[in-house]
């Protein structure tokens, strides 16, 4: 795998003293980089989506933890303030969970900014090593539709869903991707897009409402998607609109795989029932790129993640293996304590 072709995006860099962030918000228009001097910038940035993408976000409060201590801040404080950041990706609570243990264990500030360099690090390893997993599922000549932005901008680098597409390109399993656009935030057509641009991948931007029409055409055997909890039964929540296109795929025949580090994975939630969906505000729905789109008094609702059960997922690619129609027992059998 030639990853210095594939891999060359770090959205998320410790530079000793603050946290440098790609403000995805203005992709791909602007390369703009911001610099979070304290935790509250750090909470801020996640809030606000300038980072983004489950594995990233965890990785940014794990650093806004380093920095905290560094600075001498109180650490109870500011891990609760980071852990109300979002609450939908579980990856964000972990991070905090793994910092807290250390906090706990007397760890000094430099031990804690080995333990976030752990964190980026680790999160890097195994979005290479989905990246072999998933794409070995793939029969060669395949073509493949993916959702939101799973690439480097949402991890350490490589991504999960964009990491097995990209291994699956390099392996010549994958001939062309599919990305929907992912309204409101546009993160596949911002970012996604841009990630495959880069890389010189044959790739097409659809509209979100336009893929059970393209898996009717079957020119897609794989649809390759992200998550931001997997709960303990396989229950996956993902960006709003993975749910529709499971049950898409599943009554065209198409497969679906989700690929997500174990960080992803939260035994201790039952079902998707459990998991809480993040509501964003309703104006994002109402305007585009700052222009209001929609009649004045008009009203919106604006979840911005959904539930796709078990049952629709043929697949789901962690670092530590595959899981073939995943339920309970496999996922018990893989992740139990
Ligand atoms: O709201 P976002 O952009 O943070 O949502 C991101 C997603 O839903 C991704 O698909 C998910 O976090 C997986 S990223 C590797």
């Amino acid at each position: 795998m030639d990853y210095d072709r594939y891999d060359r995006i770090r959205a998320v860099q410790w530079q000793g003293d603050h946290l440098r962030l790609l403000d995805q918000r203005l992709l791909p228009g602007e390369e703009c980089w911001i610099n979070c001097a304290d935790a509250g910038q750090i909470t801020q940035a996640i809030k606000d989506l300038a980072v983004r993408g489950a594995p990233a976000i965890g990785i940014a409060a794990a650093w806004g933890v380093a920095l905290a201590a560094k600075q001498g801040e109180p650490l109870d404080e500011v891990l609760t303030t980071l852990r109300a950041a979002r609450p939908t990706a579980v990856n964000l609570m972990w991070a905090l969970d793994r910092m807290k243990k250390r906090i706990v264990a007397g760890a000094d500030a430099a031990a804690l900014v080995r333990e976030a360099q752990a964190i980026q690090d680790e999160d890097l390893a195994a979005n290479r090593r989905m990246g072999e997993l998933g794409a070995a599922l793939i029969r060669t000549h395949s073509g493949v539709l993916t959702h939101c932005n799973t690439g480097s901008l949402a991890t350490a680098g490589f991504g999960t869903a964009l990491g097995v597409i990209r291994a699956g390109v390099a392996m010549g399993r994958i001939d062309h991707v599919y990305a929907g656009e992912t309204r409101p935030w546009q993160q596949g057509a911002r970012l996604t897009m841009w990630e495959l641009v880069r890389d010189g991948i044959s790739a097409q931007l659809i509209a979100d409402s336009a893929a059970a029409h393209l898996m009717k055409s079957g020119a897609v055997q794989w649809v390759i998607v992200g998550a931001d909890r997997i709960a303990a039964n396989g229950d996956t929540a993902n960006k709003i609109g993975t749910y529709q296109l499971a049950i898409a795929a599943k009554y065209h025949g198409v497969k679906f795989m989700v690929v997500a580090p174990s960080s992803t994975v939260d035994m201790a939630t039952g079902s998707g029932e459990e998991i809480e969906i993040e509501l964003r505000d309703p104006a994002e729905l109402l305007s585009t790129a700052g222009k209001r789109t929609v009649v004045e008094g008009a009203r919106a609702w604006n979840p911005v993640f959904d539930v796709a059960p078990a049952e629709l997922i043929d697949a789901i690619v962690t670092e530590r293996g595959v899981i073939e129609r995943p339920n309970s027992i496999s996922m018990q059998a893989m992740f139990g304590w």
